[in-house]
């Protein structure tokens, strides 16, 4: 058996064929987890020991028929990341139905399926931990409505989650990036661009640098954390409407 945190688990990891979720599998990997990366892709090569298997998360019986799959051929299910997320530039004012509902279904139904079909598989392993990758934006109005409205209710959801689930012995947690030097920012280069500038350390994170607080969050040693919010975003939060005059003032 590998040796590392992960050793003897089996990890899911979702939207892992790029950026943050691609990231993480191979971390979890890196320390001796079998993982399977999942995306909407029918394969992806994502990186040494990273299974793959094609789901769309916003299809509940695609979740189910993943999820017999890693339980028939693994035996168990330890960790689920739902790092699965899309956004539409598009206001209130524009946004159409479709688009409403294309955001929706992946980045709030999707997670809620995972949790919903997984939690029992491991259940059955004796526990584990879920971390759901949700925004900074869940702390503030954005520009992107679908997407902010989409962020907020999974942050709620995490925390009934965290509540259902304490009793069957899995964690559920939030991360919260601020703004990822990843495709999906490369994607909006002009608003990538303001925020950060109102970054106070003036960069996205890195892909690792997120991989590696979700990988924390997963392990034994966050054993006492459920149902929590991580922000991890260079100080944008803590600089709120008043970051210009803050970290500004005697430099
Ligand atoms: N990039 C940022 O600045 C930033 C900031 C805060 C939060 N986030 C969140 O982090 C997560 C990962 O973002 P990223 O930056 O790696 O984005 P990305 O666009 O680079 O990667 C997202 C992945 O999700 C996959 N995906 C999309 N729809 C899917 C579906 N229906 N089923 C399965 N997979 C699907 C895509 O194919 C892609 O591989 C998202 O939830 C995003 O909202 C990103």
């Amino acid at each position: 058996m590998a040796d590392g945190r992960f050793a003897g688990k089996v990890v899911l990891v979702t939207g892992a064929a790029r950026g943050q979720g691609a990231a993480e599998a191979c971390r979890f990997a890196a320390e001796g987890a079998t993982v399977i990366g999942c995306d909407v892709h029918d394969s992806a090569e994502i990186g040494d020991g990273v299974g793959y298997a094609r789901l769309d998360v916003s299809s509940r019986a695609a979740w189910a028929g993943v999820v017999a799959d890693v339980v028939g051929e693994h035996g168990r299910l330890d960790v689920l990341v739902n790092n699965a997320g899309i956004g539409v530039l598009e206001t209130l004012a524009t946004v159409t139905p479709e688009d409403w509902s294309r955001v929706m279904a992946v980045n709030l139904d999707g997670a809620m399926y995972g949790m919903q079909l997984c939690a029992p598989a491991m259940r059955d392993s004796g526990g584990g931990a879920i971390v759901n990758t949700v925004s900074a934006a869940a702390f503030y109005g954005f520009a992107l409505p679908a997407y902010n409205a989409s962020k907020w209710a999974l942050r709620g959801l995490t925390k009934t989650a965290a509540l259902e689930f304490v009793g069957w012995g899995i964690r559920v947690n939030a991360v919260h990036p601020g703004l990822v030097t990843s495709p999906m920012s490369d994607g909006a280069a002009e608003m990538t661009e303001k925020i950060r500038l109102a970054t106070p350390m003036r960069r996205g994170a890195t892909l690792e640098e997120i991989a590696a607080l979700v990988a924390f969050l997963a392990s034994d040693e966050a054993s006492f954390i459920t149902g929590s919010d991580f922000v991890i975003d260079g100080g944008l939060l803590a600089a709120g409407a008043m970051g210009e005059v803050s970290y500004d003032f005697g430099s």
